[in-house]
């Protein structure tokens, strides 16, 4: 296994573990402003209490942790998960593997001549279910297939991002609470056929009711500050109208995806790719035309709050 096979990992400092790590794990360690610790060559079909906790450190500190020289069946991959907390069952079932259903399919390749899985997920900033009252901690993602050239996983580290927010958006976002929806990323599922775009809005409307969460989260083990926001789901500001929340919120996005924030981890079918949902926001590669993609996403409870400021989550009616 090559130490560092991308060119964006070329220049990175040389290997070294950190104070916590034990000597058993391989772990290349990201620039200064950069996301990302390399784990090599875990065998993540065995590991240990201490690999665990020493991965928690490492995702926690480093925000995205990256698995090299993995080769792991379904079942493999998700005893895994367990090892580092509770597996998740998405919420909607067609997202499912047939086999296994805390495995999120994102793929567009039939599996046994039948659909599986949605394609084309995440194509937009996130971090995943922002838009309950309890969000994914963390989140697995195991590409299986990898068509075309330009597959990858882009991150945007929201603490830092808050750290250097300049002062009119630092004052747009201290004190403030952001609201959260999902209804208008929802896919058509074949039982959508004959409902009018209303009804579908006002069904996933309601088993998705608008949240509202702090603008920025304490995190519970790093007690560091995050800007929690994204393009995806969040939709208005607490106390502003509809259009003053919208505008705000758009020119508050538009510096936090700015090219210099942004980052980039290549898809490989040997890699795991595994981060933590309050201190970044992430989005997909779209696929190139016509290439096959399939990855497995496993979400992972951690059983900590996802951040500890109160007051904490509203379910708005
Ligand atoms: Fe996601």
């Amino acid at each position: 296994m090559n130490p560092s096979p991308d060119s964006s990992r070329a220049s990175a400092p040389p290997e070294r573990a950190t104070p916590s790590t034990p000597v058993s794990l391989h772990v290349e360690l990201p620039e200064a402003r950069r996301v990302g610790a390399v784990i090599h060559d875990l065998d993540a079909r065995a590991v240990t209490p201490g690999q665990v906790a020493a991965i928690h450190e490492l995702v926690y500190e480093h925000k995205v942790v990256v698995f090299t020289g993995q080769e792991l069946s379904n079942t493999e991959y998700i005893a895994f998960a367990r090892a580092l907390g509770e597996p998740q069952i998405y919420f909607q079932p067609n997202y499912h593997h047939p086999d296994h259903p805390e495995i999120f399919v994102s793929s567009n390749v039939p599996m046994n001549g039948k659909k599986v899985g949605v394609a084309g997920t995440g194509r937009y900033w996130h971090s995943d279910y922002q838009f309950f009252a309890e969000p994914l901690p963390m989140t697995m993602v195991y590409p299986q297939e990898v068509g075309g050239e330009q597959r990858s996983t882009s991150y945007i580290d929201m603490v830092q991002v808050l750290a250097d927010l300049p002062p009119d958006l630092a004052a747009l976002v201290r004190d403030a609470r952001f609201l959260h929806e999902a209804k208008w990323r929802y896919k058509i599922t074949p039982e959508d056929i004959d409902k009018s775009i209303t009804e579908i809005l006002e069904e996933f409307g309601a088993l998705t009711p608008t949240v509202s969460h702090p603008a920025v989260g304490r995190h519970p083990v790093k007690a560091r500050d995050y800007l929690y926001a994204s393009r995806g789901f969040t939709v208005g500001i607490e106390g502003m109208s509809p259009e003053e929340g919208r505008a705000a919120l758009s020119e508050l996005l538009d510096w936090v995806e700015r090219e210099e924030h942004v980052q980039h981890q290549p898809w490989r079918t040997d890699r795991i790719l595994l981060w933590d949902n309050r201190q970044v926001i992430h989005c997909a590669a779209v696929t190139d035309l016509g290439a096959r993609s399939t990855s497995y996403r496993i979400g992972v409870y951690d059983g900590r709050p996802f951040y500890t400021n109160e007051p904490g989550a509203r379910v708005l009616a």
